[in-house]
């Protein structure tokens, strides 16, 4: 199948690459002239495990390719993916502006029938001004079909290869019969295509990251009242997440979440429930909650060194918002560093992936170590921001020779309890005993 996806961001990039790994004929198209021009010359702007494999077989055999020109990149396709950003605008609703001017250029382009797919995540109601703004100058049939992506950063290709299902919002079986052929490969395993309208499609994604930001919120809950009342969040999460009807993941307590999307979408699927004058109280405390919550250690630091932080130097692991990403945006770790150094600390910090783009941020306001092991060097204490594997089981013999004191504040629940206590670490984590 020939397609087309406009976009090359994550989603966009993932999408375009995995469906040449599927045998499509990809044109993936961005209006910006350096990032097609990178793409061409083989560099992939973000930072992906597994990416580069496909991306490299793909264009070496001729299946993806890229363009800035929309009129090359749609020319024969079946199907067109609009994979655009979404920004929040200042009301914290979904900004349209990038995806509306798109649809409205496809609409003096089209040539023949198209099968247009929202990939972005769109609020309720927005297929259908797409087709609107295609309608303006369309000549030929085209049906615009919402197609929400679930996959994670730093799993995406895992996530896209193989989801758990694939959400279709389309009334015309012309659409679906052309999506269902697309999406064969992907779900051989026997992993549904649930087919249902576009607005229920387009809401669909969002209940599934606001739920997921609820499960995590709730056990942060549950973590700051087991701190109050002595029990153990660990095991709360292994007492309750073996029900089946609770199931195991996203019940990790921790400083939070970040990233780009949970923050977005439960923001803007607020806008959305306010739009039609519903009271959607769990968003509203899920969003408060998670404010309070990525900030939580800070008092206990402060606490620790008697509210004097001045000339401290803290050591900080972990910089993105999570593993496996150099994504920092809505990261937990920036939020504390910069009140670290309102307190007047110093700060080290190291991060595998992230610290270029910490840089462009925080620039030299703090030293950026090139080990995790370095970062300690006569540090005060240890904080951790983002649970990469590499800090789970670290040679503590070496960190004691290099941090001046056995002091951990740990925002990911990497380490015993015991272990911690035999080993004479000052440790605190996140609802558990210190
Ligand atoms: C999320 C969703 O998981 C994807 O399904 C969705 O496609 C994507 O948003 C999107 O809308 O594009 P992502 O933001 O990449 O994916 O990352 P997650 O792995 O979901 O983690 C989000 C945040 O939740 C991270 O800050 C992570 O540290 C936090 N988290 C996750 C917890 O605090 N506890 C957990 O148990 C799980």
């Amino acid at each position: 199948m020939k397609i087309a996806v406009v976009g090359t961001g994550y989603v966009g990039l993932v999408t375009g690459t995995c469906f040449a790994e599927t045998g499509n004929q990809v044109t993936c198209v961005d209006i910006d002239e350096r990032k097609v021009q990178k793409l061409i010359n083989g560099i992939i702007p973000i930072y992906e495990p597994g990416l580069d494999v496909l991306f490299n077989r793909n264009t070496a055999e001729g299946r993806l390719k890229f363009t800035t020109s929309l009129a090359e990149g749609i020319e024969g396709a079946e199907v067109i993916f609009l994979a655009l950003p979404t920004p929040p605008g200042e009301d914290g609703s979904a900004d349209l502006k990038y995806i509306l001017k798109v649809a409205g250029d496809l609409g003096q382009l089209l040539k023949d029938y198209a099968v247009i797919v929202d990939k972005s995540t769109v609020p309720v109601g927005t297929a259908e001004k797409v087709h609107d703004y295609i309608s303006l100058g369309a000549q030929v049939e085209f049906d615009v079909v919402s197609n929400p992506e679930f996959l994670r950063e730093g799993v995406a290709i895992d996530d896209f290869m193989k989801p758990d299902r694939v959400v279709i919002g389309t009334k015309s079986e012309r659409a679906k019969a052309v999506m269902n052929k697309l999406y064969a490969p992907l779900v051989r395993q026997g992993n549904p295509v649930i087919f249902m309208d576009e607005r229920s499609a387009e809401m669909t994604k969002y209940a599934a990251n606001a739920f997921l930001a609820v499960k995590i919120s709730f056990m942060n809950e549950i973590a700051n009242l087991c701190e109050k009342a002595g029990a153990n969040v660990d095991d709360i999460r292994r007492g309750i997440g073996t029900d089946s009807r609770i199931g195991k993941r996203f019940l990790f307590a921790g400083i939070g979440y970040g990233g780009s999307c949970f923050p977005k979408d439960v923001q803007a699927l607020a806008k959305t429930a306010q739009e039609y004058a519903y009271d959607f109280q769990i968003l509203k405390s899920v969003m408060d909650v998670n404010a309070k919550q990525k900030t939580k250690l800070l008092p206990v630091i402060n606490q620790h060194f008697n509210g004097d932080l001045k000339g401290k130097t803290i050591a900080v692991w972990g910089l993105a918002f999570k593993p496996y990403t150099d994504d920092i945006r809505e990261a937990p770790a920036l939020e504390n560093i910069e009140a670290l150094l309102a307190a007047g600390a110093k700060v080290t910090a190291y991060d595998p992936e992230a610290m270029d783009n910490v840089k462009n941020v925080l620039g030299n306001r703090i030293t950026y170590a090139h080990t995790s092991y370095a970062a300690l060097d006569d540090a005060d204490a240890l904080v951790i921001m983002t649970e990469w594997p590499m800090f789970r089981t670290p040679e503590f013999s070496k960190m004691n020779l290099l941090l001046k004191n056995k002091v951990i504040f740990d925002g990911r629940n990497l380490y015993e309890l015991e272990q911690m206590k035999e080993m004479g670490y000052t440790y605190y984590s996140v609802g558990r005993e210190t």
